[in-house]
């Protein structure tokens, strides 16, 4: 690439000058650490996530499987809105169903009748569903989630597996053990402003491993509320493993919930519950569902979700029509383009074609995971080496105008323009890590410095 600036870093502190082909994202990064405390409201979203200085940082728009960066570079978005984008941005069909609801207004004082048809798709189609709540992201319909279950059963504590948002709830797990969440979220997170109360009432354990489970419920018998994990993320869960859990958490009282917030839709139309064959008490659901309009949504049995008309769970915008209208819309279109079938099938050649071009480069990388979210595994022990890899495929890949981590987020509007584009950019990018891998130049290559740890989950 040949529109490399000077630039300066985006940590304020160091001050160091670098090129880059995004002096106009890293300007705007060094502006907004300086007003926004670490400079962006979600921590995928830092720079120091991906190869900062080569990734774009902040985006001017999006349309369909493609984002423009403020430095005027296109790329496919293989993060998909970071999981919220399942059709492509800008789709058409969502977008005209809210914009004519715009016209009809948004946010009412008293309620919209889209809750109560929302409610009533949602019960028809998720296998758990038969009581809705709504919200307007992943991590309130988590704590909303849990607040339900601990109010339906009488108790406290929270078993959990992976990653289920920000709030004091789940971050409470550091507080008795500060290394509780690395895990399932990433190292050196301080519970700081969490309640010291808290500690001991989130308890973390190992996805797969049924007997850590039993023994974690054993210790706390009569004392577990609910038990909330991913059912899946990328690869599928050991054979009986999730029916064990199921009948773990039945024998303990506990609620068992499902966090479909990022498996979403991409497997199936039922969520990931519908496509493992396992039933939970309850699901949450956020991004995917309104396509990238902020919304998210508690479902559950009768029987535990409906002590919640006496519990004080409320707030303004929950009620907001824009993302009411937009779930609407999104779930009627995933049903009518079958658009999980899409994304296997694409995911599957996506796969195939990758690997192919990594078994050409002669390097050690496999495409695998499930067709509908593709990961590339870098095939050696050091986490150092890996660390390396990953950041320099991220940082060649940007330049080849592919954005994402080493994996790939599916959406419908992604095509067979943006399959050859990513498999031939992937390709020269693997030329690339192997020519540097064998003469042990990698380091050399790096445009950046390494990238900072990615959620870390038990799930796969
Ligand atoms: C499994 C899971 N749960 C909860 C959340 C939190 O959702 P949000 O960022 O919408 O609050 C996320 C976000 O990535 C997630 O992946």
């Amino acid at each position: 690439m040949n529109d490399f600036l000077v630039r300066r870093d985006y940590n304020a502190s160091m001050h160091q000058t670098h090129t880059t082909r995004v002096a106009r994202s890293m300007e705007l990064y060094a502006r907004a650490l300086e007003l926004i405390p670490g400079g962006t409201q979600l921590i995928s979203r830092r720079p120091s996530r991906y190869a900062c200085g080569v990734s774009p940082v902040y985006a001017a728009r999006a349309k369909g499987a493609r984002f423009w960066d403020v430095d005027g570079h296109e790329y496919i978005d293989w993060a998909s809105g970071i999981a919220a984008i399942i059709l492509g941005y800008c789709d058409p069909f969502v977008d005209e169903a809210v914009c004519e609801q715009i016209h009809r207004g948004v946010n009412f004082s008293i309620s919209s009748d889209l809750e109560v048809e929302l409610a009533e798709l949602l019960v028809r189609t998720i296998p758990c569903a038969e009581m809705v709540r709504y919200t307007k992201g992943g991590g309130d319909a988590c704590a909303v989630a849990v607040r339900i279950a601990r109010g339906t059963t009488g108790r406290d504590k929270i078993l959990f597996c992976g990653y289920h948002g920000w709030h004091d709830w789940y971050l409470a797990a550091n507080l008795d053990a500060d290394a509780n969440l690395n895990n399932h979220l990433f190292p050196g997170i301080e519970a700081i402003g969490v309640p010291k109360v808290l500690a001991g009432t989130a308890i973390p354990f190992p996805f797969g491993d049924l007997t850590h489970l039993g023994e974690t419920l054993d210790r706390h018998r009569g004392e577990v509320a609910a038990v909330i994990m991913e059912p899946l993320r990328s690869q599928l869960p050991p054979e009986g493993y999730l029916a064990g859990v199921a009948r773990l958490c039945r024998e303990h009282g506990a609620v068992l919930i499902f966090d479909e917030v990022s498996s979403g839709f991409r497997c199936g139309l039922q969520g990931a519950q519908g496509f493992v064959g396992i039933t939970p008490d309850m699901a949450v659901f956020a991004k995917s569902i309104s396509n990238g309009y902020p919304f998210g949504v508690v479902v559950g049995r009768r029987a535990v979700m409906e002590p919640a008309a006496r519990m004080f769970i409320s707030s303004t915008y929950w009620s907001d029509a824009i993302g009411l209208r937009a779930a609407l819309a999104t779930l009627h279109e995933i049903r009518r383009r079958d658009v999980p079938a899409q994304l296997h099938r694409f995911g599957a050649q996506l796969q195939d074609e990758i690997n192919a071009a990594a078994r050409d480069a002669g390097l050690a990388v496999h495409c695998g995971g499930l067709s509908f979210y593709p990961q590339l595994q870098f095939e050696t022990s050091d986490p150092q080496l890996k660390t390396l890899l990953s950041t320099l495929y991220i940082q060649e890949m940007a330049k080849r105008g592919c954005h994402g981590y080493a994996s790939f987020c599916l959406n419908a509007a992604q095509g067979t323009d943006e399959l050859a584009q990513t498999v031939a950019a992937a390709a020269a990018t693997f030329a690339v890590l192997q020519t540097g891998s064998s003469s042990g130049t990698l380091k050399q290559l790096l445009e950046c410095e390494l990238r900072q740890e990615s959620f870390r989950r038990l799930v796969k």
